[in-house]
């Protein structure tokens, strides 16, 4: 799947939000060396870490090069990665590892959580943020749509159970190989402007691999019937703009 960054940030303070209030929650008197950005993307919150360890070596890890390509200029202090996050491993013991909205795009999460825990030093932090929006109106009327209509056939295979499990899922893989954990859970109030907005913001992000698995005629087609779909599950507020809820879960774990 390949990712355009200019479709991304076109919600770029709703995207970042998440990844502040996890960087928030890290503890106050957390030492990192090695600071790690898992799926780091365009680098926006990459660049939050450098700033809160200005001593640290920061490195972003993305496979996608047109999002690196935008991280980059943004600050030559972060060793910025091209690597698959199923595959890199921490060059030594990190002091956090860090990813916003990334790890729901890798599966069998039995596994990739405890990797990940074994790359932290002692003390180490794991700050994961994932959406869980899954359930919603706009993630399954991607789903209804692909389901209902001449793409069927091509586009059944992408129809599959949400990648992110429930919070008590998490605390009970986690809780037993940590010193503390804390999960938590936000559905973020989310007003939008623009048209179509909640089509365009998922656009950025889930919708992409729907599209990218057809021709472009087609995938206009399906574009046009998921964005009519969407529109009439997210009407406009009084003033015009468009309010679309977004649950998002949190997780913060110290070895
Ligand atoms: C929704 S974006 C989030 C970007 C950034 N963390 C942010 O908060 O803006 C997800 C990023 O994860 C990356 N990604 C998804 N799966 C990946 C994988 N298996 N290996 C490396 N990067 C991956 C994508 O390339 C994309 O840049």
């Amino acid at each position: 799947m390949s990712w355009n960054p200019e479709q991304y940030l076109k919600f770029a303070g709703p995207r970042l939000q998440p990844a502040l209030d996890l960087m928030a929650r890290l503890p106050a008197d957390l030492a990192a060396p090695l600071a790690v950005d898992l799926g780091c993307g365009t680098g926006s919150a990459t660049l939050r870490l450098a700033e809160r360890w200005p001593q640290a070596e920061v490195i972003g890890v993305d496979d996608s090069a047109d999002m690196l390509a935008r991280a980059a200029p943004a600050c030559s202090r972060v060793r910025w990665v091209q690597g698959h996050l199923g595959h890199w491993r921490v060059p030594s013991p990190a002091g956090l590892i860090f990813s916003n909205a990334a790890l729901h795009w890798l599966p069998d999460h039995v596994t990739l959580f405890p990797t990940l825990l074994s790359q932290l030093a002692p003390g180490g932090v794991l700050a994961v943020q994932m959406p869980r929006n899954f359930g919603a109106p706009s993630h399954q009327l991607i789903h209804a749509t692909a389901l209902d209509g001449p793409w069927r056939a091509r586009l059944a295979p992408l129809v599959t159970p949400p990648p992110v499990g429930e919070p008590r899922w998490y605390i009970e893989q986690l809780a037993p190989h940590v010193t503390a954990l804390d999960v938590w859970e936000t559905e973020y109030q989310q007003v939008l402007t623009g048209p179509d907005p909640v089509k365009e913001y998922t656009k950025g992000t889930w919708l992409m691999r729907f599209l990218q698995a057809l021709p472009p005629d087609e995938a206009a087609a399906f574009e046009a019937d998921y964005a009519a779909r969407v529109r009439a599950a997210y009407p406009p507020l009084a003033d015009g703009r468009t309010l679309f809820p977004f649950r998002r879960l949190f997780i913060v774990a110290v070895r």
